[in-house]
Formats: C-alpha cells, structure tokens, sequence
C-alpha cells in the first residue's frame, strides 16, 4: 500500500497554486498513465491490472460506469468511447442515483467506478451495490491502496500522480487516457484493423506532446480571463466526444471561481439557454473540425445573432472563426475520439486565471472537499 504519498512530491514546485501545477504537469502524468501499457509497434495495449478479467468484459453485454464529479464527466467520455470502438452498450449513471434506486444488474453486465481519491461515499456504495448483486466491478482510481481499489475485482490505476489542487485536472485527463486505452484494447479483433489500431495508438502516444503545445498558450489565456473575469455567467457548448467537455469546463469555472456555469450539448441550447444569452453572457464553444463542425458552426451564428460573446477553441490553422468570434484559441489537430484531452486544457486554464483574478482560494474552493466521503 502507498496511502501517503511522498512529502517532497506534493510540493508545488515553484507554482503558485497546485492547482496550477498540475495543469502544466499534464504532459508528464498522461505519459505516465501510458508507460508500459501503450505499444504502437506492436499494436496493442497492454493492462495488467484486467489481465484476469478481461474475458469477461469483452464478452460484456452492457457496462455500467458509476461516478461523480469530475470523474463522472470522463465516464461520458468513456461511453462514447467504448460504444464506438467495442460497440458494447454503455451506461452512465451519477453514483448517488445508481446506488439509491435498486438498479437492475444482470449477468453479462459488468460495473466500472471512477474515481480520482478511491475513497468517495457515493461510488464505493456503487462498488458494494454491484458486488452485493454478483457483478464483476471494476476500478479506475489514482490512489493505489485507496478503498475502491481494494474492494473492486480488478482495475486500472491512473498512474497520474498526487493531485491536491481540489478542482481535478490532471486526474479527468487521465481517466479519459485509460478508458482511450480500453475502448482500444476492447476493439482488437472487433471493429479495428492492424493498421487503423497503429495509427489509433500512434495518436494517442503523441497526445502528451500536443497537450504541452497548448500548455503553451497559458499567456493568451491569461490574457482573455482578464476580458471575461467580472462575467456572471458562463455557457460552455460543445458536442461529441466534446459534450462531456463542455461540462467539464463549466464545472471548473463553477468550482474555482464561483461563477455560475453551464454546459450543454450545443444543440441543446435552443431548448433553454438561448434565452439567456446578451452581450454580457459569454459563451464557450468547442469547435473542432470534426465530424460534428457545421452544425456547432451553426449554433455559434444562433448566438452572435443574439449579441452573445464567444470564445471558440477550435484547431490549428482554422481562421474560419475569427469573425464570429471574441477570442478564437487554436489547438493541435488529434484525431476526434481523443480531442477531449487537448480542448479541455485551455478551459482548466481560463478558469484558474480567472479565479486568481476574482481573488479566490484556488487550491481550497469554499465548500469543496478534495473526497467526499460522506453519503
Ligand atoms: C469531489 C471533488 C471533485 C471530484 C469528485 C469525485 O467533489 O471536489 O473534484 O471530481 O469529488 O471525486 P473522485 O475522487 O471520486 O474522483
């Protein structure tokens, strides 16, 4: 068991804030998630720690992801994921509502839990609620030794290193790297070529690069919290893989700096948020050129036409944007399935410039706990 981490680890090594800190230190932890696991030359995946399950899940009939927080917007990520390389079923469920509703559980089904700490009330009760009903259950934790990592069947650590800021950055990063990892693994002789594997490999192996590109940005990003800092509200849209995203970024801005933020699937938004949309709403879109561009494209016109203000990230050499939009932040090209680990980073940024800003507590955010282990 390793249940204290190392004192000389957890300094903040020169960062004002871990938070910070472990933003920039991105590239290092996802390289860390892939060592030993990730063979492009060969192709394939390697993942000890389901060694002896693995039969099991490939032959799932449907997989159930329970989590909360951060780690449940990686779970959707993970759905998407898995649905469309392994073309098994997913469910996403907040675990507090899987655990309280007497979820049916089948043979055939197989449990996932995500959790940074291991040690959250709600996801351990999941833990138990499918053990209990004779399901395998898996983990995916960063802290070795923690609870969830003891009491599920088997798992996956996220090798990610300490995280102590409150506001989970490097951890959601991470999560989305291992679950990249099996969806891959699942797809082996299923729904991916030898060739379309290396290269689906190959792509994820250069994404710790990528992420230190758009690390690179941090100074512009700076720039823009100031514009945005004394915003009230903010509308984070994307759609996809970027969905999840959209959530992740209105959660940061919510944790940290006590603006009120929502995400949306952006073709959502007119269901709802587009009445509220003025010139004092600032709106974040994701827009990859992807396979989702035109119609996220569209929605981004549906706002300018309402006077809204729109930070777009979208990718390198994209200057399609530049006259709809405030502020267009250009980020390297990834294949669309692992665009979620490059487009979240720019918003894990622009909320901690713009909590520094208001003069919050970044590292400890009032009400927050770093592991909720109450129910
Ligand atoms: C708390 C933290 C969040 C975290 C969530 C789930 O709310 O403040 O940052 O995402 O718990 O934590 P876990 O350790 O289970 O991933």
């Amino acid at each position: 068991h390793e249940l204290e981490w190392d004192l000389g680890e957890i300094e903040k090594s020169g960062y004002d804030h871990f938070m910070l800190k472990e933003i920039m230190e991105q590239p290092t932890s996802l390289s860390d998630s892939m060592r030993g696991r990730l063979l492009p030359e060969d192709p394939r995946v390697v993942l000890g720690g389901l060694h002896t399950v693995w039969d099991q899940l490939v032959d799932a009939d449907r997989i159930i992801i329970a989590a909360c927080g951060t780690s449940w917007h990686s779970a959707l990520v993970g759905e998407y994921l898995i649905e469309s390389f392994a073309r098994i079923p997913v469910e996403v469920e907040y675990a507090s509502e899987f655990r309280y509703r007497n979820p049916i559980l089948r043979d055939g089904d197989v449990v996932v839990v995500i959790s940074q700490s291991g040690e959250t009330a709600d996801t351990l009760a999941a833990v138990r609620e499918a053990r209990k009903k004779g399901v395998l259950c898996l983990g995916i934790c960063n802290v070795v030794g923690s609870t969830i990592a003891r009491e599920t069947d088997a798992g996956v650590y996220l090798h990610a290193g300490p995280e102590i800021g409150v506001a989970s950055t490097k951890a959601f990063t991470a999560q989305v790297t291992v679950l990249a990892m099996i969806a891959l693994k699942l797809a082996e002789n299923r729904t991916l070529s030898t060739g379309e594997m290396a290269h689906n490999l190959h792509a994820l192996a250069s994404i710790p690069d990528k992420v230190d590109e758009v690390l690179d940005m941090n100074d512009e990003i700076r720039e823009m919290a100031s514009v945005y800092r004394y915003a009230s509200n903010f509308l984070y849209l994307g759609r996809g893989y970027n969905f999840p995203v959209a959530l992740e970024g209105a959660l940061k801005l919510k944790e940290i700096s006590y603006i009120h933020a929502e995400g949306y699937p952006a073709a959502e938004m007119k269901h709802g948020p587009i009445a509220l949309i003025d010139r004092f709403m600032p709106v974040v879109f994701i827009a990859m050129k992807d396979s989702t561009y035109d119609k996220v494209v569209s929605n981004i016109e549906e706002v300018v036409a309402r006077d809204g203000s729109v930070i777009a990230i979208t990718d390198e050499g994209n200057g399609e944007l530049d006259k709809l939009c405030e502020y267009v932040l250009r980020i390297p090209k990834t294949e669309e399935f692992l665009s979620p680990l490059l487009t979240v980073v720019p918003l894990q940024l622009l909320s901690y410039h713009i909590a520094v800003m208001r003069g919050c507590h970044v590292d400890q955010p009032r009400n927050l706990a770093k592991s909720v282990t109450v129910e």
